[in-house]
């Protein structure tokens, strides 16, 4: 996701004679989509098999902070690459998977519709590096300061 932000910015503002004008949204487009399948598999494998505990030292304040700023992530990281896939395919649809196969038109969507996901596609990104750079500080903290597990709780056994 950090990545994908990273190269959205740097993508907007090549000019036509950079040599990454058609590479760079290629990959974006790539990465994106790809992203969305992980998501969808890691909501499926969550599912099935839920979330270790807590750290039971974790203030009650602090719990359901880090549940409402995780739920916000992951519904970010679900609406990116929607929105962004109907800024595609509702215009000139000419991305592909990874040079794989040329992304299909699932929907048909109105003006309305694809001028809201370009809203949301532009926009969106400013509040999710905002909750990204407090997850992240979290994260150090309770790794490094409070000396919890959290972190290598997310290292498979
Ligand atoms: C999955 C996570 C994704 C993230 C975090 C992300 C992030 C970004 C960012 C930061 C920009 C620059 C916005 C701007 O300043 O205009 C951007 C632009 C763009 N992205 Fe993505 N993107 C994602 C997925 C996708 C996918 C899956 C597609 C298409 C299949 C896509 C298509 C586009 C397009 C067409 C633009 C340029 C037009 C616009 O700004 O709306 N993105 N993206
Ligand atoms: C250097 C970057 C990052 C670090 C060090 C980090 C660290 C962590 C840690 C330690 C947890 C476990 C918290 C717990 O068990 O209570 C966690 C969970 C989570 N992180 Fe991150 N994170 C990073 C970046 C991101 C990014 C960029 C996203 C999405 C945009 C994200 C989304 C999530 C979500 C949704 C969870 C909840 C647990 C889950 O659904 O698996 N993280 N992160």
């Amino acid at each position: 996701m950090i990545g994908l932000l990273a190269l959205g910015w740097i993508m907007v503002q090549l000019d036509y004679f950079s040599p990454y004008y058609e590479s760079a949204p290629a990959l974006h487009y790539s990465l994106g989509i790809l992203v969305f399948f992980l998501v969808l598999i890691k909501i499926i494998w969550q599912l099935a098999k839920p979330l270790p505990e807590h750290d039971d030292r974790l203030k009650t304040y602090e719990l359901y902070a880090s549940k409402i700023v995780h739920s916000i992530l992951l519904l970010f990281m679900i609406i990116m690459p929607v929105s962004g896939y109907l800024v595609i395919t509702a215009g000139s649809n000419d991305a592909n998977f990874f040079g794989l196969f040329d992304l299909p038109t699932l929907f048909v969507v109105s003006k309305q519709v694809r001028d809201a996901a370009t809203l949301f596609h532009t926009y969106f990104p400013f509040i999710l590096v905002g909750f990204i750079v407090v997850h992240i500080l979290a994260a150090i903290k309770h790794r490094f300061i409070d000396k919890m597990k959290t972190a290598r709780d997310m290292w498979p056994k």
